[in-house]
């Protein structure tokens, strides 16, 4: 029979992985999850406790799917706290992906917004000259960058860069800084970004002022996933249905990115 997308299909969470003393990956077995496109998402239910937005992680076994969750608010913290054996319903996925270009390619990933930033590099080819950088405030709050290499293993060129605020470890200063820098000396044929909307939002600015092909995948509140409630709007844009991923070109002319989000009742919030 085939599955519909908008209705929820149970799974059983298989394991449970800490990334850090606030970041788990939850692995599950689901064909469709295991081939969603890099910037697609999956609503997640969690019984008894809320529905949200996940972008769908990879695994290495085939056949798998992961959701990488921070324990933030309410729905994350239900999800975060979901143990082994236990259950959770997925629709999806949702959104279009990323279009990724050929040659020297740079990947900016803070946070949770690594999440697509690997399934991207899974499509990377060998030749591709690939630079992935990874911001986090400080050094315990670093994860996937041993992933990131795995995955980049076959690549003669390739470097992962971490950088934390604080300095305790890798570079010290802020992932845009860092963006900055490589963008000025080097040329390169597309940058992807996806984490924290100001360093997107800087992120997009430093390549847009450079005529860069840059994309980024934006994160909203989302209800519905399939462009009918509103809730997830960026200006004019939808989130969900017209994202998540979109064109620098075109966010640098949203009032909105970089700026403001929407809260759960629809009111403007500033950054
Ligand atoms: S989440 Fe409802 S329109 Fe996007």
């Amino acid at each position: 029979m085939q599955r519909d997308h908008n209705h929820p299909t149970i799974v059983t969470i298989e394991k449970v992985i800490d990334e850090t003393p606030t970041v788990r990956t939850l692995i599950f077995s689901d064909e469709v999850m295991s081939e969603a496109l890099p910037g697609q998402f999956a609503m997640v239910w969690i019984p008894g406790v809320n529905e949200l937005p996940m972008s769908i992680m990879i695994s290495k076994e085939p056949g798998k799917a992961a959701f990488t969750v921070r324990k933030h608010g309410l729905a994350s913290t239900g999800l975060f706290n979901v143990k082994e054996g236990e259950q959770i319903g997925i629709r999806g996925p949702y959104g279009n992906s990323f279009d990724l270009k050929e040659g020297k390619l740079l990947f900016v990933g803070g946070g949770t917004g690594l999440v697509p930033m690997m399934r991207l590099l899974t499509f990377v080819r060998p030749r591709d000259d690939v630079t992935v950088l990874i911001g986090a405030k400080t050094k315990n709050e670093v994860f996937f960058e041993d992933l990131a290499k795995s995955l980049l293993e076959e690549h003669h060129h390739h470097h992962v860069i971490v950088s934390t605020d604080d300095g305790s470890y890798g570079e010290k200063g802020f992932v845009t800084d860092v963006v900055e820098k490589l963008l000025s000396k080097t040329h390169f044929d597309g940058v992807y970004t996806c984490g924290p909307e100001i360093m997107m939002y800087k992120t997009v600015q430093s390549a847009n002022s450079r005529h860069i092909f840059v994309q980024a995948s934006l994160e909203r509140m989302m209800k519905c996933g399939v462009g009918i409630c509103g809730s997830c709007c960026v200006g004019t844009d939808l989130a969900c249905r017209d994202g998540t991923v979109f064109d620098g070109l075109h966010l640098s002319k949203n009032k909105e990115f970089g700026y403001f989000h929407r809260n759960k009742a629809g009111i403007l919030e500033h950054y």
